[in-house]
């Protein structure tokens, strides 16, 4: 069964890590656009030098940027099976993006998933990968931004997919294992 998922929440989650766990559990394709961004500025691609700049002060990246990058990824054969989207989209024109694209691939959104994590976890989680993998957005000040950011463009989208009735809120806080079963609960 194709499964085509929007994966929301905030930055530090656990979208990475729970796509990482959905995907093999559904056989579907993990679209994560902040870790295709931080490929890019790593190689130094033309993609990477113009995104840089906001993804190291917790900005979003220019909306054309990503659709860009969006297109690329679903226009590839391996997506057949389905995919969840980590990152994206992450404002309401994205969102409007993404629906008219989808629609035009005639491979419509299945579910949208948010993780509910409180923001005092947030910055306690990203304090740690901050001392384990020094990921250069996760400073004190640029996370705040990231919050900041969410709050304002991001959180209002999970609206727009309950509008659709296809958006399902799961605790975001436990053990990995055990929040993973919600989400497939949640897909069920
Ligand atoms: P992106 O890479 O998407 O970052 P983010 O949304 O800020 O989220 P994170 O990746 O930090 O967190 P996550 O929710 O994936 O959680 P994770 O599993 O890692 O975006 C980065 C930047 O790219 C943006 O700021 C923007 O500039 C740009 N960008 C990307 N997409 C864009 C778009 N569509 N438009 C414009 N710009 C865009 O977990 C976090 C930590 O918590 C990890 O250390 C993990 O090990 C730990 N953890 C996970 N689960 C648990 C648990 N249950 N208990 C305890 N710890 C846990
Ligand atoms: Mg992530």
């Amino acid at each position: 069964m194709t499964m085509r998922i929007v994966l929301l929440g905030p930055p530090g989650s656990g979208k990475g890590t729970q796509a990482a766990l959905l995907k093999e559990r559904l056989g579907v394709v993990h679209i994560s656009t902040g870790d295709l961004l931080r490929t890019a500025v790593a190689e130094g691609t033309e993609l990477g030098k113009q995104a840089k700049a906001a993804m190291d002060a917790g900005e979003l990246v220019s909306d054309d940027l990503m659709l860009g990058l969006i297109e690329e990824k679903l226009g590839q054969p391996e997506v057949a099976p389905g995919f969840i989207l980590d990152g994206y989209p992450r404002n309401q024109a994205q969102a409007e993006a993404l629906d008219k694209l989808l629609d035009r691939l005639g491979q419509p959104i299945d579910r949208a998933l948010e993780l509910v994590v409180d923001e005092e976890q947030i910055v306690k989680r990203l304090a740690t990968r901050a001392e384990e993998e020094g990921r250069s957005d996760d400073t004190e000040e640029v996370v705040r931004n990231r919050l900041a950011v969410y709050r304002e463009q991001t959180a209002p989208i999970s609206d727009h997919y309950d509008n659709k009735g296809l958006l399902v809120r799961v605790d975001g806080i436990g053990e990995i294992e055990e929040i993973n079963q919600r989400l497939a609960a949640a897909l069920s």
